[in-house]
């Protein structure tokens, strides 16, 4: 007689709020707040609306689907999905667990960071030059040389950082990932909205709403304006690199996955609306005290959260409350999302080699943080992170999602199935529309807004770094990511983990 072992427990979210809590806390995140507001007024401002719906509609909502069809149906970790899918395709889960990696490494660091500044906001500790203050006290930054000179305060909140991220990750799917989304998330919209109400309270507030919602309907003649708007849709919306394959794949049967896509989709863009309203108020008061007109005060990323929020902190009405409030959002947005990346990871080496749920944690998480903390507690972390972040974000995100269409679309033809199956779980039935979008229309707009990006890429040096630099830590990184998929893919799976996804009839319905 044959002894067959019981697949692994792979954990489930309990119900649909801790379902949708968790992806719309994995979508918002830095991306929303320290991106999108940026990325708007550059692109048209006003007019930004309309590249930015289409892209939410047509490749965001539509992706969102894709990724929850093949983690719902396949019941895996992006890997595991995609080789029950076909085992020619398993490489592709592996490419998105390494550009979780990627992304992990530095988004813990930005964390870290931020963590530091809510404390900073009491004592203003970047007097008065916050830009001084973060590049050369803070972070002793040099970008044209590498060294391994720790920063001791940076090590030591990073160090905290990873130790929560540990405890969360260790306590499992429901209790832990879920559970941390589901008090964060509405901590984060109170204290977020609390910033948005003191913001609007400040002087020149309107001079900053005018400057973002000015239409700039000119700008959306340039290609790149769409792919911008592409773009931020993907990484904000967290789709296309493992996430939300791995959280559909801890849900229940019963669960309206469709109805779900368009909450999670409408929430993190009207959150996102929320940031720029935020954002934009406190830079049009930053011009005002600084009597220059609003275009020279914008900023975003590290220039928006460290450098211009420290100077309005330091100049408005209240100004700590106004830190501890942007600060302490940045923190539990970014946590939140970063809890999702390093689900991706650890469920897929969990799938892979069957280890226990704390086993998983640690083998994945130490190595990583150790990377972390090495990377960005010494000197030349920043140089690392702008880098890797520009080229991770295209020719890692943008081009797996591309792969991942072009490879279930066409290559194993199961969209189609896909769209039944998900209607059968869902309060919207997703007709021909969404099978035109995934198959046709979606993989021709990524696919251009690709080539696009890679001539921007190669006719202009990114950032005016080191053209060594860019090979290493931007292509190189990005082509390791795709090698790191390829070679991930290679070690069979265990006897006892079934290469096909579970029938209905064999899960607990709940
Ligand atoms: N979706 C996450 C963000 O916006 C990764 O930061």
């Amino acid at each position: 007689m044959t002894v067959t072992k019981a697949p692994i427990d792979r954990g489930r979210f309990s119900n649909k709020t801790v379902f949708i809590m968790a992806a719309i806390g994995s979508a918002v995140g830095l991306g929303n707040i320290w991106r999108f507001p940026y990325v708007a007024y550059e692109g048209g401002g006003g007019a930004f609306i309309l590249p930015y719906l289409v892209a939410l509609l047509v490749a965001g909502i539509p992706l969102l689907l894709l990724d929850y069809a093949i983690g719902h149906s396949q019941r895996g970790s992006a890997p595991l999905s995609f080789a029950r899918l076909s085992r020619r395709l398993e490489f592709i889960g592996w490419w998105q667990v390494a550009i979780c990696v990627v992304i992990a490494v530095y988004y813990a660091a930005i964390l870290a960071w931020s963590a530091q500044y809510v404390g900073f906001s009491f004592t203003q500790a970047w007097g008065d030059d916050p830009e001084t203050f973060f590049f050369e006290d803070f972070l002793r930054s040099q970008s044209t040389s590498i060294t391994l000179d720790f920063v001791p305060a940076v090590l030591i909140t990073m160090l905290i950082v990873w130790l929560l991220l540990i405890v969360v990750m260790a306590l499992g799917v429901q209790n832990g990932v879920g559970a941390t989304s589901v008090i964060f998330i509405p901590v984060l919209l109170i204290a977020f909205g609390a910033l948005v109400v003191q913001a609007l309270s400040l002087p020149g507030a309107i001079d900053g709403l005018q400057t973002l919602f000015q239409p700039n309907w000119v700008a959306l003649l340039d290609p790149a304006v769409w792919a911008s708007a592409f773009g931020q849709i993907f990484f904000s919306l967290s789709v296309g690199f493992g996430i939300m394959i791995t959280y559909a794949s801890y849900v229940g049967r019963k669960i309206d996955m469709t109805g779900s896509a368009f909450v999670v989709g409408f929430a993190n863009s009207g959150f996102e609306l929320l940031c720029g309203i935020g954002v934009f108020s406190a830079l049009g008061f930053l011009a005002q005290a600084s009597a220059v007109p609003v275009d020279e005060v914008v900023a975003q990323g590290i220039g928006l959260a460290f450098v211009a929020f420290p100077a309005i902190i330091s100049e408005a009405p209240l100004g700590t409350l106004l830190g501890v409030l942007f600060f302490t959002s940045l923190v539990l947005a970014g946590f939140t999302s970063l809890v999702s990346i390093m689900e991706v990871v650890i469920s897929a080496v969990r799938d892979k080699l069957e280890l226990g749920r704390v086993a998983a944690t640690l083998v994945v998480t130490v190595p990583i943080a150790l990377v972390s903390i090495l990377l960005f507690s010494t000197t030349s972390g920043l140089t690392v992170l702008d880098i890797s972040d520009y080229f991770i974000n295209r020719f890692g995100i943008l081009l797996v999602a591309l792969v991942a269409m072009l490879a279930v679309g066409w290559g194993i033809r199961r969209v189609p199935w896909f769209a039944e199956h998900m209607s059968r779980y869902g309060s919207i039935r997703l007709g021909r529309w969404w099978v035109a979008l995934v198959l046709f229309i979606t993989p021709v707009l990524v696919a251009f807004m690709l080539v696009l990006e890679v001539i921007d890429a190669v006719t202009v040096p990114y950032g005016g770094y080191a053209p060594w630099m860019l090979a290493v830590f931007g292509w190189g990184i990005a082509a390791a990511a795709l090698l790191a998929g390829i070679l991930l893919a290679i070690p069979k799976w265990k006897a006892s983990t079934p290469l096909e996804a579970p029938t209905h009839d064999e899960e607990v319905i709940r």
